[in-house]
């Protein structure tokens, strides 16, 4: 039992109750409300969640004030620069770095699970030509769970195993074929010889009729990605794989479920979003039109990836992207990028101007990335896809924390209700109006 608590005093019944404090390894410390409702019968009201840690978590810890990100403790940025996207995996899932022998083991396991169902592979013929990538992959991965129902089952850590090397294995295929659907070339399948950003590259790019060789840069580039959108505790898509998962839903829907969570242009949707805005500013001489529209609170637009719910200063992947966006437009020979040059200038201006200082709002980890997919000749449309490939990792392993306690119970928020007390029905044909 923690030794200290917070006294709430109801003014009006004075009824006190005492909320134990629980501290975690970092990070403030949190009130534990659990015997609010029954003690005074009243719920907390917290509708975006600023202020309520949803779970207890041991993967990904934020420190936003200070924008450090750890993944099981590692700095993001260590890891960025000596580890590769696979090494990252196992850690997030299994709490800490691979050996050698364990990492080889892992990663040969996620490349035999890497063809998915010919059936499956034949859904795309069903969607248009047009269909945004996003809605073709959130659709295909909740269909695995017709596939692998009746094989799954959530309490068995075996099944488990097997479900987190699959929906890793197969989301780079998922996300080729969708792409191939998009611009009408044939499915290329799998390679399981080469490393998981490579075998993807060569989903997207390689032809039947031609050889086509990986660029290591690109490959590395993309790895590098990867690991830094791989996790960022709760956010939008991983609470609500957390979510629909706590209802003992099959994993590959509660995974989709956060694929189309991650959609959405405030959260994995603003790299798209981002390049979107760059090419309608066009120039560094439009920056204060769309500044001033940005702050413009009577406008919907937004300066897209820009501010964040828990980062008050430089988003930590932000500013490794920024840097690799040098690197690799250089080694790509494309140092000019006018996009680069115009986001730098962006960036600059923005973090001058008081609207944006006062709001603590910076360049978050979707702001760059975009430049480096688009160099790297991935489409637009796909950014959000690659976020998602990268980002199932994290979704895997909070899935496996939740569902492994044996103590998960269904996710269930409360409301302040606000519509019409109880009122008697009318029939049709006596309402007025
Ligand atoms: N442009 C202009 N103003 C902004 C922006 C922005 N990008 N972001 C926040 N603000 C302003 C808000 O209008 C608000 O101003 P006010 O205090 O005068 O009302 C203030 O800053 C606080 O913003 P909130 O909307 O309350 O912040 P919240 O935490 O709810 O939203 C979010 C965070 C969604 C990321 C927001 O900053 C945003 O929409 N950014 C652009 C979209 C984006 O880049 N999303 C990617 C986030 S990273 C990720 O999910 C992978």
């Amino acid at each position: 039992m923690p030794s200290k608590s917070f006294e709430l005093k109801n003014s009006s019944s004075g009824l006190t109750t005492s909320l134990p404090v629980r501290a975690g390894t970092l990070g403030p410390e949190v009130l534990d409300i659990a015997s609010l409702y029954k003690e005074q019968g009243v719920f907390t009201f917290d509708p975006a969640f600023g202020a309520t840690a949803s779970c207890e978590s041991k993967i990904t810890y934020i420190d936003g004030d200070a924008g450090v990100l750890l993944y099981r403790g590692y700095p993001v940025e260590q890891l960025a620069e000596k580890s590769s996207f696979m090494e990252v995996a196992y850690l997030l899932i299994n709490a800490e770095l691979p050996t050698a022998r364990q990492l080889e083991a892992f990663s040969h396991s996620i490349s035999r699970h890497t063809m998915i169902n010919e059936s499956l592979l034949r859904f795309f013929n069903g969607f248009y030509h047009s269909a945004h990538p996003m809605a073709m992959v959130s659709a295909v991965v909740a269909s695995m769970s017709a596939f692998y129902h009746d094989s799954m089952d959530i309490h068995d850590p075996r099944h488990r195993e097997i479900f987190s090397h699959r929906i890793i294995a197969k989301l780079p295929s998922i996300a080729a074929a969708a792409h191939k659907h998009s611009v009408g070339q044939p499915f290329i399948y799998p390679n399981n010889e080469l490393d998981y950003c490579s075998n993807l590259l060569n989903m997207f790019f390689a032809v039947p009729c031609e050889h086509y060789e990986v660029d290591p840069v690109a490959a590395k580039a993309l790895d590098l990605l990867f690991i830094l959108h791989a996790d960022h505790e709760q956010n939008a898509s991983t609470s609500t794989v957390r979510l629909a998962g706590s209802t003992g839903a099959n994993p590959y829907a509660a995974i989709s479920a956060g694929v189309s969570a991650l959609w959405g242009p405030a959260h994995g949707g603003a790299n798209e979003a981002v390049l979107s805005m760059l090419e309608q500013i066009g120039s560094v001489e439009n920056i204060p039109k769309y500044l001033a529209m940005a702050k413009d609170r009577s406008s919907y637009f937004r300066l897209m990836g820009f501010g964040h719910r828990v980062y008050k200063n430089f988003d930590p992947r932000a500013k490794i992207i920024r840097e690799t966006c040098h690197e690799v437009l250089h080694k790509l020979g494309d140092e000019n990028n006018p996009l680069f040059e115009l986001a730098l200038r962006l960036e600059e201006i923005a973090l001058q101007d008081e609207y944006f200082v006062s709001r603590k709002l910076y360049p978050n980890v979707d702001f760059y990335s975009g430049i480096i997919y688009s160099a790297l000749g991935i489409p637009r449309s796909m950014f959000t896809v690659m976020f998602a490939i990268a980002r199932t990792v994290g979704w895997v392993a909070h899935w496996l924390e939740m569902v492994s306690d044996p103590a998960m119970r269904i996710g269930r928020p409360r409301q302040l209700y606000t519509g019409p007390t109880r009122r008697d029905y009318v029939s049709v044909a006596l309402r007025r109006g």
